[in-house]
């Protein structure tokens, strides 16, 4: 069997006067006007509760786009039923016919689904029309087609046999079900967390963020139409130590597919600890988590591409990437080039809601969010070792908007260079050009997040120098680009440290995990 040989789906330009500019703008309006109604989905069952909550875009936040269905603990106890129930079937079936339902999932969204989730995306999470595009259509897609291509290479890999021998790993799933738990802040995120763990024959309980389930609810129905069968994927909305509560106690959990914040994952890690007794098998525990990411230029690298790559990878999607970069280290003979190009960029960038196709800034996710980030920007603000360089200004009077923001430190442990804000926030350190192998050091100190980082420079032996002592430093390393936008299929994607597990999303080793095989040995 040769299954379809992926390709990335491409990037649409929405270009003023396109086809898919007109069909995107259409969706928004019709999502705008009607008023959403968002069950949970459990054994395939549309499941509504009493207790509804409401949605709004972080944009414009008195404009209500409907409310969801909150459950309770019974509920995840269902969901889990769900799953076990439909787990027999679903692990017998051939995987072509797996592998053929995830496809048309990426179908779907390519062609009829893609300008309705894309405006799920945009309203629901504030995301500019191109980072809903690479987010929600083609990184979803990308991560349909491709992990449906590592499957079939995964199955293929067999051990040794010879006459009179006949040796085979089957490639069974885990024993009992998986909990796929996701992060607001990428839609293709949360539906790779489900699927990829689905396609290897499992059946999960999937909890999105509460933030993210409008376009959790769209992902759902384009599974069910993908012939996603009842109760492979159960998508509940609980909060999480509700749902933890029951799942980390059942005998039957397998495996934790988690993307979010480091802290939550040590929890978990250590709830699950605690519970090892419970289980029937050792749970897999996969788990991508936060990030501190660095730009680090060389006193040879161009200072336009640097500051391109800040203003890039730092401000795209207000800085919610994990991969975002936000904290730099820019040699002395640099700097004042650096500062001027970095400024000129953000005097010209807008900020507003996502209707408007032209803003590159929209509002970070929810209030508490908006408050936090707030308050680094004040804490900088009265500290002497620090300077605002770039934006600084708030308000959260119609939607959740913080200014791109640069800040100047003379302090290269001052805490907005190592503490995740998970906001549009950048802090730089200016050392002296000549002291190159000892900011290499600094950088990897002070990297106790280890997910992206990127070098700039022209000179060989420097950049070889940086690849080297910051081996550990960044899952994905990035030469003279910025650290953010990787592509599946291109740059696997994923870090260690207090970044995760590094169980690259998108690729066999992450497939892997999701399986349990069996080797077989037969004799004639
Ligand atoms: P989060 O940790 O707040 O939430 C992630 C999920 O966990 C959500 O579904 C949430 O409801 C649930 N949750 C929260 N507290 C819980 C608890 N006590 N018990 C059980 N579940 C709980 O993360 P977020 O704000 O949604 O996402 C942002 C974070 O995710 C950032 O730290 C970012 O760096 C990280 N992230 C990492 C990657 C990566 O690949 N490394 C990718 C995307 C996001
Ligand atoms: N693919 C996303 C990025 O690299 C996570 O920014």
């Amino acid at each position: 069997f040769q299954v379809p040989v992926p390709k990335n789906e491409p990037v649409l330009a929405y270009a003023p006067g396109s086809k898919e500019k007109a069909a995107l703008k259409h969706a928004i309006e019709q999502a705008r006007a009607k008023k959403l109604d968002i069950p949970m989905y459990i054994g395939g069952e549309e499941v509504r509760t009493d207790k509804l909550v409401r949605l709004a875009p972080p944009h414009d936040h008195q404009h209500t786009l409907g409310h969801f269905h909150m459950g309770d603990a019974s509920h995840v106890e269902q969901a889990i039923n769900a799953a076990l129930g439909a787990k027999e079937a679903w692990a017998n079936l051939a995987w072509e016919h797996r592998a053929s339902i995830f496809l048309k999932a990426a179908e779907l969204i390519a062609g009829p689904y893609r300008a309705k989730l894309n405006a799920a995306t945009m309203l629901g999470q504030s995301k500019s029309a191109f980072q809903a595009e690479i987010d929600s259509a083609c990184e979803i897609i990308d991560f349909l087609r491709y992990n449906v291509a590592y499957m079939t290479q995964i199955y293929a890999d067999q051990p040794e046999s010879g006459p009179g021998i006949w040796n085979r790993l089957e490639y069974r799933p885990l024993e009992g079900f998986v909990f796929a738990l996701t992060p607001f802040n990428f839609t293709a995120i949360a539906g790779n967390l489900p699927t990829s763990a689905a396609m290897m024959g499992n059946t999960v309980v999937w909890k999105p963020a509460n933030t993210q389930v409008y376009s959790a609810n769209i992902l759902m129905e384009i599974f069910k139409e993908a012939g996603v069968p009842d109760g492979v994927i159960n998508l509940v909305y609980v909060e999480g130590p509700v749902a933890g509560d029951v799942i980390f106690k059942h005998p039957q959990f397998a495996g934790i597919h988690f993307t979010g914040s480091t802290g939550v994952f040590q929890n978990i890690w250590k709830t699950i600890g605690e519970n090892i007794h419970r289980y029937k098998t050792y749970p897999r525990i996969v788990g991508e988590t936060g990030g501190k990411d660095f730009i680090l230029a060389h006193k040879s690298a161009h200072a336009k591409a640097v500051a391109t790559a800040i203003t890039r990878g730092a401000f795209e999607y207000q800085g919610q990437k994990c991969s975002a970069a936000s904290r730099a280290y820019i040699p002395d003979n640099l700097w004042p080039d650096v500062k001027k190009y970095v400024v000129e960029d953000l005097k010209d960038i807008s900020m507003g809601g996502v209707e408007d196709f032209s803003n590159f800034v929209n509002a970070v996710i929810d209030e508490k969010s908006f408050d936090k980030i707030a308050k680094y920007i004040d804490n900088a603000k009265q500290s002497p070792m620090v300077e605002v360089i770039a934006g600084g200004e708030y308000d959260k009077s119609k939607g959740y908007f913080i200014e791109p923001t640069i800040l100047l430190t003379k302090d290269p442990m001052y805490t907005t260079m190592c503490e995740e804000i998970f906001g549009p926030v950048l802090t730089i350190y200016v050392y002296q050009a000549e002291r190159f192998e000892e900011t290499l050091e600094l950088v990897d100190s002070t990297s106790e997040y280890a997910l992206t980082g990127a070098i700039f420079s022209q000179d060989r032996y420097a950049i070889e120098l940086a690849s080297k002592k910051l081996a550990n430093a960044a899952g994905n390393f990035y030469i003279n680009d910025k650290p953010t936008g990787a592509v599946v299929g291109q740059q696997p994607f994923g870090g260690a440290r207090a970044s995760g597990t590094n169980d690259k999303a998108g690729s066999m080793l992450n497939l892997l995990r999701w399986v349990s095989p069996r080797t077989i040995k037969e004799t004639f």
